[in-house]
Order: C-alpha cells, then sequence, then structure tokens
C-alpha cells in the first residue's frame, strides 16, 4: 500500500479514514479543558481508559500533566554541527515548525496546506492508538549557547552523584523528546516520523523506552520492585506551585538499573522496610490505605520512627525539601536479564529539587543499595504552541 492510498487525498475531508480520526479528534476536543492542566481526582497519575484527552496544540504541551499512557520513549537529539548562532536558530525554527504542524496534524485535527508528514509512519498507525500520542518537547542545556538564545538560568548540567555509574551511550542531548502512547507502535512510528523532519537539523544521540504494566484505570502501577510508583505525586494545586513555570518546567531523566533479583531475595518485611511502604497496598508503613499521609515524624510508643530512618519515602519527603514536590512520571525498562530497571522521569520546577534529594538517597536511602544511576538527562520543556504558533516561538523568537 502506498502512503498516498493509506493517508489521503490532499483535502483529507473525503477520505474515510481521515475523516475518521477528524471525527474522533473533534470529540477528544470537549475533553481538553481538563487536559491542559492537571488532571482531577487521586494523586497519581492515573492509567488512560476511554477516549484520551490529549491534544497537541495548548499554553502547556501535553504528556506532562496529563493522564500517563503505558508506553513511552524518550529520544535524546544533538544538534547537527552545522546548526550554530542565528543560521542554526532559522534552521531549528524550520525543524519546529515542520514538527509543529506535523503534530497538530495529526493530533488535532488541523488542515494544513499538504504536509510533509503524509507519507509517513506516524499517518500509518492505526486506529484509535494515534490519538492517545503525546510528544513532550525539552532543550538540553548547551542548546542554548550554541545558537546564542537566552535560556532560563535554572537550565544547566546536573552535577555528578557519588554513586553514579554513568554510561554515555545514555546521556545528554541538545533536545529531549519524550514520546507517550498506548501502543509502543506508536511512540516508535512517531519518533520514526518525527526524526525524518528533524534530519538537517538534530542527530539523534540516545533513546530508551519504558512501560508500564497492564493497571486497571485509576490505580498506581507497580515498577519492577513490586511496589507501586507514583503514589504520592503533586495534586493539581500543587502542580501549579511546584511543576509549572509560566507554563513551562524542566524535565530530570535518569536511566536507573535495579537490582531486582537481590531485592527479591529480601522477605517482604524488609522490602517494606526499605521502601516505607506496605507492598500489596502501597500504604505507608503503618497505615492502611495507598493514600493516607506519609507522617516521616510519627514515632512509636517505643519512640522509633515508623517509617524507617534509612526507607526510601523518608529520604525523598517533601517535608524535608519545605513542601517542594516533583511529578514523578516514571515507566520501567527492560533491556534484557542483565538490566533491568526505572526510566525515571520527574517533571519540577527547579532541578535543584532533584539535586537534594538524590543527595539525600545517596547519604540515606537504603534502595541505594540495589540501583545503579546509568544514564542522565535534564532539559527544559518549552510552553505548548498556541493556535498559529509553532513549538520554541518564545524561545526562538
Ligand atoms: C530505581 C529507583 C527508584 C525506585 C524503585 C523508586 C520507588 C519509589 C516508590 C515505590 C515510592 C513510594 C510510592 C510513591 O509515592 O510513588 C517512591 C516515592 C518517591 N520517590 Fe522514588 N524510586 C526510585 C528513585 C527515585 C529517585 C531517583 C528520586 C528523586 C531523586 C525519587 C523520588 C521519590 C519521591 C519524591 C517520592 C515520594 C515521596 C513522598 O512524597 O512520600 N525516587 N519511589
Amino acid at each position: 500500500m502506498t502512503a498516498h492510498a493509506a493517508f489521503p487525498t490532499p483535502d483529507g475531508a473525503s477520505d474515510p479514514a481521515r475523516r475518521a480520526v477528524l471525527t474522533r479528534a473533534a470529540a477528544l476536543t470537549a475533553l481538553t479543558a481538563t487536559a491542559s492542566g492537571c488532571t482531577s481526582g487521586p494523586r497519581s497519575l492515573p492509567a488512560t481508559a476511554g477516549p484520551p484527552p490529549f491534544r497537541f496544540r495548548g499554553p502547556r504541551q501535553a504528556g506532562v500533566t496529563t493522564p500517563q499512557q503505558s508506553a513511552a520513549l524518550i529520544t535524546a537529539y544533538d544538534l547537527v554541527p552545522a546548526v550554530r548562532g542565528a543560521g542554526g536558530v532559522r534552521a531549528l525554527r524550520e525543524c519546529f515548525g515542520r514538527w509543529t504542524r506535523a503534530l497538530a496534524e495529526v493530533l488535532d485535527g488541523e488542515l494544513p496546506p499538504p504536509s510533509p508528514l503524509r507519507a509517513t509512519e506516524l499517518h500509518r498507525t492505526a486506529g484509535r492508538s494515534r490519538l492517545t500520542l503525546t510528544a513532550t518537547v525539552a532543550i538540553g542545556p548547551r542548546l542554548p549557547q550554541l545558537l546564542c538564545v537566552g535560556a532560563p538560568p535554572a537550565l544547566r548540567e546536573l552535577p555528578p552523584f557519588p554513586d553514579d555509574r554513568l554510561d554515555p551511550a545514555y546521556g545528554g542531548g541538545d533536545l529531549l523528546l519524550q514520546l507517550c502512547a498506548d501502543d509502543p507502535r506508536t511512540t516508535a512510528a512517531a519518533a520514526t516520523a518525527l526524526t525524518r523532519l528533524a534530519g538537517d537539523t538534530l542527530r539523534p544521540r540516545w533513546r530508551q523506552t519504558g512501560f508500564l504494566p497492564p493497571t486497571p484505570a485509576g490505580q498506581t502501577p507497580r515498577n519492577q520492585l513490586g511496589f507501586k510508583d507514583g503514589t504520592e505525586n503533586p495534586t493539581p494545586q500543587e502542580c501549579e506551585r511546584w511543576v509549572w513555570s509560566d507554563d513551562a518546567t524542566f524535565l530530570v531523566v535518569r536511566r536507573i538499573h535495579i537490582g531486582v533479583a537481590e531485592f527479591a531475595r529480601l522477605g517482604t518485611g524488609r522490602q517494606e522496610e526499605i521502601i516505607g511502604r506496605h507492598r500489596v497496598s502501597g500504604a505507608p508503613l503503618g497505615h492502611r490505605h495507598e493514600h493516607d499521609d506519609v507522617d516521616i515524624f510519627a514515632q512509636t510508643p517505643q519512640g522509633r520512627y515508623v517509617i524507617p530512618l534509612r526507607s526510601h519515602v523518608r529520604a525523598a519527603s517533601p517535608r524535608l525539601d519545605a513542601g517542594a514536590r516533583m511529578l514523578r512520571r516514571g515507566y520501567n525498562y527492560d533491556a534484557g536479564p542483565d538490566d533491568r530497571g526505572l526510566l525515571f522521569l520527574a517533571f519540577m520546577r527547579d532541578p535543584a529539587l532533584f539535586v537534594r534529594v538524590q543527595h539525600r538517597m545517596t547519604a540515606t536511602d537504603e534502595l541505594s543499595r540495589f540501583t545503579e544511576h546509568r544514564g542522565s538527562a535534564v532539559a527544559y520543556v518549552l510552553p505548548g504552541a498556541l493556535p498559529g504558533e509553532d513549538l520554541g516561538a518564545r524561545l526562538l523568537g
């Protein structure tokens, strides 16, 4: 089947497949009011259920506080060597223009002039799954310097941490693209399509897939240790205060290898002490319900802390950061029997929070004995593309 047969007539409107997409896209529009900010409901990001509320255009990019899909693909790119200075700004502006038109067409049903994306895999991806796609674009610390453009002062490389075992094959990048969907074929196809559209400007540097286990709607997915992961995430109001800043945010990526077999050999009680939560319910130790408060100051009548001193939730507690929160949106990764772990993805208004928590974890957290940070990147998530505007408009002028 040719690309043209799969996707369609120049105006698209007479093609049944295209019409169906547009109808669904229109139906999704009604849902987007709730998708542009934090979702309401439980504190963890619920697994998607029913029609996905994602759109590409809006003041904020999707893929941060929108419901978490089950598949993720992070691709890090570098600017090609010729893309520098004022010429580089022009090249990246054009690249972002192509990405914006492509994504607005596929996700929002915009009908631009004949689109270069028509002939790509993104359009060939099957059915509903395409509409669960979110694309989140963020720039790395080197990009503003190479293009001589202004950037938020908080956009800096992360410092080295004592236990880091970073592999250059999974680190850095002038641009990070987070693609999430309910089907890994959708993220893979979108990455292929967008990489092709960026070919003269961006060169892929590394990539990492992530997945969530099948999880009933509204429940918290489990990580490879078997614990619920993502329970204690900021509420919508807390996201406004601690995640977003002028419709932008920061993304910290860590590819964390986990000694799954070593951890599994511990008894359940010992595992729970290390995490600070019950394994089955996800409740904080000493509690019964997953979303009960994690009170790191509570003590037993014998004067012992209920949440152990060397537990993970204590080291990570926002109470030690004057209430500052990060939004964790992590995925499991599986790169074969010797390398499984957590693709840690967290959004926050200042990556200094990650640095503080990570230092505490290195110093006190028993979970660190079972983990090895092998990949790392930090990036500034651009504000969204408003109607008539391209991604990066405010960065590149
Ligand atoms: C493989 C590594 C890691 C694993 C397996 C892991 C697992 C968990 C689990 C099971 C919880 C409790 C449930 C929840 O609230 O989501 C949790 C909480 C948390 N983790 Fe991690 N985590 C890892 C690494 C990290 C890192 C690197 C950071 C940041 C530097 C971090 C920050 C947090 C925070 C902020 C919380 C919530 C604490 C609270 O408010 O109670 N985690 N993690």
